[in-house]
């Protein structure tokens, strides 16, 4: 996928992973998610899961390539960023709310500073196989041994649609997080809630939690 796919997207508003709710996943689980401080939230596009994690009195570091998302996604929460720029990236921030937008791929471990917490919905399942593994791989560089993650991810039968978002089961996530501990939290079928999928043809659809420790 490369970057135009995702800014593409959200110009023309083609944005169904969107939800106008938090993610019932993060508001059931984040409970077993050890004290933090500063939650990562890779490819966050304006997801209102930022706004709950601050509802629990978190400090939100995002990273979004789209620029119309994170305009969106502050404008939306009625707060008034400053704007400034490191190098690639630009920093858009208000109060415990900080975006990075720019390439997950460009970012450095100096860029995540004081984070100790990962929340990943549908960001290893927005990339293809090579670029997941480079994902996962990132992830694991940037993050001590011993970091949480809650991961949300999509199953479904790869040949039914093409995607994204990409069908990663637990096996795959087992083999992209080799090494840490995965502990499934939930697996639930979503397929009656999302017909866009049984439109394009999917006969089976699963949203899985996991509770990662790298
Ligand atoms: C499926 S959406 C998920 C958004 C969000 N996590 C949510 O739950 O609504 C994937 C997002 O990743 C962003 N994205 C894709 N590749 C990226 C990259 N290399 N760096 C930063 N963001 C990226 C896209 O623009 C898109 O907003």
């Amino acid at each position: 996928m490369n970057p135009d796919f995702w800014l593409n997207k959200w110009e023309k508003g083609e944005t169904g992973f969107h939800s106008n709710e938090s993610h019932p996943f993060l508001t059931e689980f984040w409970l077993q998610v050890p004290a933090c401080q500063r939650v990562f939230v890779p490819l966050c596009g304006k997801s209102l899961d930022m706004l709950w994690l601050r509802s629990q009195g978190l400090a939100v570091l995002g990273v979004e390539l789209s620029e119309r998302a994170v305009k969106d996604f502050f404008q939306s929460a009625n707060l008034q960023p400053e704007i400034s720029r490191h190098g690639a990236l630009q920093i858009w921030r208000s109060d415990d709310i900080e975006i990075l937008c720019g390439d997950f791929f460009a970012l450095t471990v100096a860029d995540l500073g004081g984070c100790d917490v990962i929340y990943d919905r549908a960001a290893l399942i927005a990339l293809p196989p090579p670029l997941r593994l480079r994902y996962a791989q990132t992830i694991k560089y940037f993050f001590p041994q011993g970091t949480k993650m809650l991961l949300v991810t999509l199953d479904y039968p790869q040949s039914e649609m093409d995607g994204p978002p990409f069908s990663v089961g637990e096996e795959a996530v087992r083999a992209l997080y080799q090494g840490a501990n995965i502990e499934q939290l939930a697996s639930r079928d979503v397929l009656p809630d999302n017909q866009r999928f049984s439109q394009r043809g999917v006969s089976r659809l699963f949203e899985d939690a996991y509770l990662v420790t790298l």
